[in-house]
């Protein structure tokens, strides 16, 4: 199989997305979106995976699923660039799951690090639902599907390409080589791979209550930050400060820049001045609070912006995911074909299949 560029990457709609989404990897699919180096890039939205550990709370997903496509949207994913689409509307990824699970073994689904994670986390050991235990399976076809072989990631779905590369491998070994080996793309920066929550702990998550969300309005923000976890110990503002693990200084690390000194705070030339006197003691936590907040906000005003736009247009909400829907259904549909004539069984399609009957009871 030759490889194209084709980016494919996307979200369970769980919940609205945030900072953390933001850094780990919205940020840089808008970065490969306008860098243009590629055939095709799609994003979708997991609804059918969200419902495999959400099955009894279908209108979590229904609500969300707009909210996901609005952060989209905000964030600048451009319809006209990229393809976004919802995985229940593809009934080609369902029909290619039930052919690809004949390709694992339970054992093998079981050994998959995240699942194993997940099921302890979701309280799922006792009774597990079987199509959570597959949703790796059906990644795999979300991937192979549309012969995507870049994938930007976060580091738990490592697994998960692992196991789309060798069930990629399997099928073209049993039947015609008709799929490639997809790599996942993960983030450079480390500390956007994890952004942490604001309130020190290691990740920002929904579960956790510590996010910022890019929907939050001014005032919300503004609030989270001034309640951000700095350094315990740095009680006076002449006190010497720590840097590390002040999650204050970890957001600065990785939102602010130079020219945001130059406008908001021209007293120090860079970060590094700025860490500097506040390990040396006489700086205040609500002074570089109050940047953080400037800082914030250049980002997340123009997401606001659009955001507010598009829920004034949801028409036209609808009308990109309505789109985007039925091109990837297209695409999915081919390669859906070759699939099954790879594997023999498109016996309409094939006229080989009329005469070997015909040969066989005449
Ligand atoms: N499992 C991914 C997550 O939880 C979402 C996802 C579903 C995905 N299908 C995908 C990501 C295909 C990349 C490619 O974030």
């Amino acid at each position: 199989m030759q490889e194209k560029n084709i980016i494919l990457t996307g979200d369970r709609p769980t919940g609205r997305l945030h900072l953390g989404h933001y850094v780990g990897s919205l940020k840089n699919r808008v970065k490969m979106q306008n860098e243009g180096d590629f055939e095709k890039m799609y994003v979708m939205i997991a609804d059918s995976q969200a419902l495999t550990d959400n099955f009894n709370n279908p209108d979590k997903i229904r609500e969300n699923l707009i909210e996901v496509a609005l952060d989209y949207l905000s964030i600048g994913i451009d319809p006209e660039k990229v393809t976004i689409f919802v995985q229940s509307q593809v009934e080609e990824l369902t029909e290619l799951t039930f052919y690809f699970l004949n390709l694992v073994t339970l054992s093998r689904l079981e050994r998959n690090p995240t699942v194993k994670s997940e099921i302890k986390q979701k309280n799922f050991e006792t009774s597990l639902p079987a199509g959570f235990l597959i949703y790796p399976v059906s990644q795999a076809a979300d991937i192979l599907l549309f012969d995507a072989n870049i994938i930007p990631v976060g580091v738990d779905q490592e697994p998960m390409l692992e196991q789309t590369r060798e069930i990629s491998r399997s099928f073209n070994n049993i039947y015609e080589e008709i799929f490639i080996e997809p790599h996942a793309v993960l983030p450079e920066n480390k500390v956007a791979q994890r952004l942490p929550g604001i309130d020190g702990s290691a990740k920002m998550s929904k579960s956790l209550g510590n996010c910022i969300y890019l929907a939050d309005d001014k005032k919300t923000v503004k609030k989270k930050v001034m309640s951000m976890y700095t350094d315990p110990d740095h009680i006076n503002i002449e006190d010497p400060g720590k840097v590390e693990g002040n999650i204050v200084f970890t957001y600065l690390d990785v939102f602010s820049n130079d020219s945001h000194f130059e406008k908001y705070l021209p007293e120090y030339k860079n970060l590094d001045e700025l860490k500097t006197h506040y390990q040396k003691g006489g700086l205040g936590d609500v002074k570089v609070k109050k940047f953080l907040i400037k800082v914030l906000e250049e980002e997340l005003e123009p997401i606001r912006k659009k955001r507010a736009y598009y829920e004034q247009n949801l028409d036209q909400v609808l009308e990109i995911l309505n789109k985007g829907t039925a091109d990837a259904r297209e695409v999915g549909r081919a390669k859906i074909n070759a699939v099954k004539k790879s594997m023999g069984i498109d016996y309409f399609a094939d006229s080989r299949f009329l005469k070997e009957i015909n040969e066989k009871y005449n």
